[in-house]
C-alpha cells in the first residue's frame, strides 16, 4: 500500500489503490514480455507476437491510469515492477500462468470500481468501467487459448497454425478506451 499522508490510515484512496494497481499493469505487461520470449526461443512466432501485443495492451492499461491521475491533479508514483516467471515447466503453463494473471487482475479492478463507489466518485467508477469490460475479454480469451494449448499439447505447431487463422481481428474495445499518456502504443 502506497501510504499519503495520515488520511484514513487503513483505508487507502481510490487514488492510492490505482497508484499501486499502475504496478500491477506494468508487472503483468512485463511477465508477458516474459512469456514471448520464452515463446520465441522456441520458435513459436505466433504465440511469441500474441504476448508481445498483449505485454503492450498491459502497458498502455497503465498509462490510461497514469493519464487518469494526471487529469485528476492527483500524484503519480510510477513504480518499481515485481520480477516475471521466466522458467516454466512445458509449453502449457505459461498460458496457465497468464489466466491466473488476468483473474487475479479483475479482482483488482472490481475491488478499484467498488472502492470508487464507496467514494461516491462517480467520475472514478466511470473511468473503471471500461477496464471491467475489457477484463471480461481477456479472461475469455485468455481461458479459450489455455484450452487450445492444452487440447494441443502434443502438437504446439497447431496452435500456431490456430492463432495464424484467428489471431489479427481487431478488438472493438479499443475505440472506447480510456486516454493513455504519451498515446497508447
Ligand atoms: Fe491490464
Ligand atoms: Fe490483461
Amino acid at each position: 500500500m502506497l501510504a499519503r499522508g495520515a488520511r484514513f490510515q487503513d483505508m487507502p484512496t481510490f487514488q492510492e489503490k490505482l497508484n499501486e494497481q499502475i504496478a500491477y499493469e506494468f508487472a503483468a505487461s512485463q511477465q508477458y514480455i516474459a512469456i514471448a520470449v520464452h515463446y520465441d526461443s522456441e520458435t513459436l512466432p505466433q504465440l511469441a507476437a500474441h504476448f508481445y501485443q498483449q505485454s503492450l495492451e498491459e502497458r498502455n492499461h497503465a498509462m490510461m491510469m497514469v493519464q487518469y491521475l494526471l487529469d485528476s491533479g492527483e500524484p503519480v508514483l510510477i513504480p518499481a515492477v515485481a520480477a516475471p516467471q521466466t522458467s516454466y515447466a512445458d509449453d502449457v503453463a505459461p498460458v496457465a500462468l497468464a489466466l491466473d494473471q488476468e483473474k487475479r487482475v479483475t479482482a483488482q479492478i472490481s475491488q478499484l470500481a467498488v472502492t470508487a463507489r464507496e467514494a461516491g466518485d462517480l467520475v472514478a467508477e466511470q473511468f473503471m468501467h471500461w477496464f471491467l469490460q475489457e477484463q471480461r475479454e481477456e479472461v475469455s480469451s485468455m481461458s479459450a487459448l489455455l484450452q487450445v494449448v492444452e487440447r494441443l499439447k502434443d502438437n504446439v505447431m497447431l496452435v500456431e497454425d490456430y492463432l495464424a487463422r484467428e489471431s489479427g481481428g481487431s478488438n472493438p474495445l479499443e475505440a472506447g478506451a480510456p486516454p493513455a499518456a504519451g498515446g497508447a502504443l
